[in-house]
C-alpha cells in the first residue's frame, strides 16, 4: 500500500479536513468499518454462550481477533485480554495484583494520568509509596530510574512513548531494571501501537495495555489487556461473572482458565472483530514504514517550527520520537492556536493532554500538540506551517 495516498482513499474524511489529533484519536479506514458492519449485518450473536451457528460464527471472529491481537504485540493467545481501553487495562492492574502497605511503585513524570492517579490514590487508601524517575527533554533519565527502583518496588509502570513530546522511553532498560528488583513491569503502550513495531515479549513488560481506536485505527471503546502467562495466577480478575466461570454452586466458584476469567460479562464482540481489522489495515501497511514516514513529518514540523522561531518540547533528535510534537508559540495561549488553526479545517490537540503534572514542570499550562499517521500528507505540514506563520 502507498503512504499516505492508498490509505487516504480508505478514509474519505482526509479530503476534508487536515487532521493532526491522531494522539487522542485516529480516524477510522473503511476495511474496519465493513469488518464491523459484517458482524452487525450477517453474524450478529453472542460469544462463548450458544451452539447455533450465528454463535459459532461470532465465537470463531472474535477468538480470531484475539489470535491477531496477540501475534501484533509478540504475544501467546491467551494473554490477550480485551478491555475498554489503555486506561481501563492500567485501572484493572492494581486490584488484580497483591499490593500491599509499604509497597513502592515507580512511574516517570512524563506519565498520562491514566498511569498516574491510579496509583496515587492508594497511597492514602492503602499505604503504597509513589516515586517518580526523572525526564530530560521527554526521555526518562535511567540513571535516576537505578536510584528509584529498589528491593521495596513491586511494581514499574511506563509510557512507551510520551503523549506529549512522542518521545520513545527506553522500555527495555527499565524492564531489566523492574525485573532484577522482583517487581512487575507495566507498559502503557497507548502512543506506540500502531505507529511503530510493538512486541510486548521482547521489552520484557508483565502487562501492557492499547487501545482500539488510536495507532491501529481500530474503533472506540475496545482496548487491550496483555498479561504474561507466568503471571495469571498472581493476577487476580477484577471482575467476574458470567462468562467467566468453569463451575458454580450457592457455596462457591471455579474460575475457567485461559483469558476468558478476565472477560465478565458480554464482551464488545464487533469493537473486537473491528480492532482485529484495524491491526490486519497497519501490519499490511509495516509498522516500520509507518514509524519512518511519521518521523519525517514530525522532523519537517519541527523544523519549521524553529524556523518560525517557535518553541518545540522535547528532545529534537529524531532516532527518539516519534509523529507527535508539542510547541507553544508566545503570546498565545495553546486554545487560541487551536482555534485558529481549526478555521484553516487544521485539528489539533491543545491544552494539558492529561498530564498536568508534567506540564506543571516544564512550566507551562498546556502546549498545541500535532500527532500524525500515516494518511497525513508533507502539504498538510506545510500547510499548518504556512498558517501559522501569518498568525
Ligand atoms: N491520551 C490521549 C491524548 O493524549 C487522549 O490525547
Amino acid at each position: 500500500m502507498k503512504i499516505p495516498d492508498d490509505i487516504r482513499k480508505d478514509v474519505p474524511i482526509t479530503s476534508k479536513i487536515i487532521y493532526f489529533d491522531n494522539a487522542a484519536t485516529s480516524l477510522t479506514p473503511k476495511p474496519v468499518i465493513d469488518a464491523m458492519m459484517e458482524y452487525y449485518l450477517e453474524y450478529r450473536a453472542n460469544v462463548h454462550r450458544g451452539v447455533h451457528k450465528l454463535s459459532m460464527r461470532a465465537t470463531e471472529e472474535y477468538e480470531k481477533a484475539r489470535e491477531v491481537v496477540a501475534k501484533f504485540i509478540g504475544a501467546k493467545t491467551h494473554e490477550v485480554i480485551f478491555v475498554r481501553n489503555t486506561s481501563e487495562g492500567l485501572n484493572w492492574i492494581p486490584y488484580g495484583i497483591d499490593l500491599r502497605p509499604g509497597d513502592k511503585v515507580v512511574v516517570s513524570q512524563l506519565e498520562h494520568h491514566s498511569n498516574l492517579i491510579i496509583w496515587t490514590r492508594l497511597v492514602k487508601k492503602l499505604g503504597i509509596k509513589v516515586e517518580f524517575i526523572r525526564e530530560v527533554n521527554g526521555i526518562i533519565d535511567v540513571e535516576d530510574a537505578k536510584e528509584k527502583i529498589d528491593e521495596s518496588t513491586k511494581v514499574v509502570s511506563i509510557t512507551y512513548v510520551s503523549n506529549v513530546f512522542g518521545t520513545i522511553q527506553p522500555v527495555k532498560e527499565l524492564s531489566k531494571l523492574a525485573h532484577s528488583a522482583g517487581a512487575y513491569f507495566v507498559v502503557d503502550a497507548a502512543q506506540a501501537a500502531g505507529h511503530m513495531p510493538l512486541n510486548a515479549c521482547d521489552i520484557g513488560a508483565d502487562f501492557l495495555a492499547f487501545s482500539g481506536h488510536k495507532g491501529v485505527m481500530g474503533p472506540t471503546g475496545i482496548g487491550v489487556l496483555y498479561v504474561k502467562e507466568d503471571i495469571q495466577s498472581e493476577f487476580e480478575p477484577p471482575f467476574i461473572g458470567g462468562g467467566t466461570i468453569e463451575d458454580v454452586s450457592y457455596e462457591s466458584f471455579k474460575l475457567i482458565k485461559g483469558p476468558e476469567r478476565y472477560e465478565a460479562g458480554t464482551p464488545d464482540i464487533g469493537g473486537a472483530i473491528g480492532l482485529r481489522a484495524g491491526i490486519e489495515y497497519v501490519s499490511k501497511i509495516g509498522l516500520e514504514r509507518i514509524e519512518k514516514y511519521e518521523r519525517k513529518l514530525a522532523e519537517i514540523t519541527i523544523k519549521g517550527l524553529r524556523d518560525l522561531g517557535i518553541e518545540v518540547y522535547g528532545t529534537h533528535d529524531p532516532s527518539k520520537r516519534i509523529g507527535v510534537v508539542s510547541f507553544n508559540i508566545s503570546g498565545y495561549t495553546p486554545h487560541e492556536v487551536a482555534a485558529y488553526l481549526d478555521e484553516y479545517n487544521i485539528a489539533v490537540r491543545s491544552g494539558h493532554h492529561c498530564c498536568m503534572p508534567l506540564m506543571k514542570k516544564i512550566g507551562v499550562n498546556g502546549t498545541v500538540r500535532a500527532s500524525y499517521h500515516c494518511y497525513n500528507t508533507i502539504e498538510e505540514v506545510e500547510r499548518m506551517l504556512e498558517v501559522l506563520s501569518e498568525l
